[in-house]
């Protein structure tokens, strides 16, 4: 009989979740929301033949040799996330250990932050909040924190996959124009959001608000650099809900010191959780990473990441 598999959590998960896995693996769950240090996953990882991971756990190529090839007895490695970029992925195929990661699940929930921040942004609420709290709001003025009226306005998607199009879906909603711009072409006809195709430089000089839905990769990464920015017309808005890297954090912060930009909505930053000190300001919104952060979806999101690790189990046992 072979061995039941050993099964590694880096973080809590709930209980309820991980009782698909009784009787058919050990599971063993590191306590603690702070991610695993390199140093921890060199020394843990090989004594598992599974491990369930997060976005913010560093699984780079010689941590993943480590735990396979080099003694270690790690065959998959399934992570409650879409984004894969802390996973060296053509390191862990070298090795054999198959990579899982969560798509589907979360497209609703971060089109909605996304779309969140694009209205905070735009009608300008951190500077509105703040004429109220410090005492400032004597009455009302015509062109009082005047922001983007939407309908008619130019949304530009930067990627067009599953989040892109979701986020598309609710522009429409609002009477925006949509602009996409995508690696691979989609069918028109099929899309609802009837998103207008176009190459990078139409899509700058069209929008009025850029929204980033690319995955960050070697050449994705400072996609949006100054170039870009400057690019878009004076005064436009720029939204970020893939990942900090794919955006140039100090030319966003030059663009709003010289009113290039209006302003940003932002999830992610380059070196998370630190952000550059030029983001604290009215004209940005900022938020910690939550983009997929509702309890259906993370809980959705672990279902599918142990579902990963089961099927793994069901093939090698089959
Ligand atoms: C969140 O950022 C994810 O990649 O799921
Ligand atoms: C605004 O509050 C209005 O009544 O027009």
């Amino acid at each position: 009989m072979k061995p039941i598999p050993r099964v590694l959590v880096t973080r809590p998960i709930p209980p309820t979740i991980l009782a698909a896995f009784d009787g058919r693996a050990d599971v063993i769950v590191r306590q603690g929301p702070e991610p695993p240090t390199r140093d921890e996953l060199l020394q843990s990882l090989p004594a598992f033949d599974a491990v369930i991971t997060m976005l913010t756990d560093p699984l780079d190529a010689a941590v993943l040799r480590a735990a396979s090839l080099c003694g270690g007895r790690l065959r998959v490695l399934s992570q409650i996330a879409v984004g894969l970029d802390n996973v060296d992925v053509a390191g862990a195929r070298a090795c054999g250990i198959t990579v899982c990661n969560t798509p589907g699940v979360l497209t609703d929930a971060t089109a909605d932050l996304c779309f969140a921040l694009l209205l905070a942004t735009c009608r300008r609420l951190p500077a509105a909040r703040r004429q109220i709290v410090e005492g400032r709001w004597s009455t009302w003025e015509l062109e009082g924190l005047c922001g983007l009226e939407l309908r008619g306005a130019r949304l530009g998607l930067l990627g067009y996959g599953r989040i892109g199009r979701a986020v598309a879906v609710r522009a429409r909603a609002f009477g925006m124009e949509v602009l996409a711009c995508n690696r691979s072409p989609w069918a028109t006809d099929g899309d609802p959001a009837h998103a207008r195709a176009c190459g990078l430089a139409e899509l700058l000089d069209g929008a009025d608000v850029l929204s980033v839905h690319v995955p960050l990769l070697a050449d994705t990464r400072h996609l949006v650099d100054e170039g870009v920015l400057r690019r878009l017309r004076r005064g436009a808005y720029l939204i970020n809900t893939a990942r900090g890297p794919i955006v140039d954090e100090a030319a966003v912060v030059r663009a709003l010191d010289d009113g290039h930009l209006a302003g940003a909505g932002l999830d992610v930053f380059e070196d998370e959780p630190r952000i550059h000190p030029g983001l604290f300001r009215d004209e940005v919104v900022l938020t910690p990473h939550i983009g997929s952060a509702t309890l259906v979806t993370r809980h959705r999101m672990a279902t599918a990441a142990v579902e990963g690790v089961l099927r793994w189990i069901g093939q090698a046992s089959g």
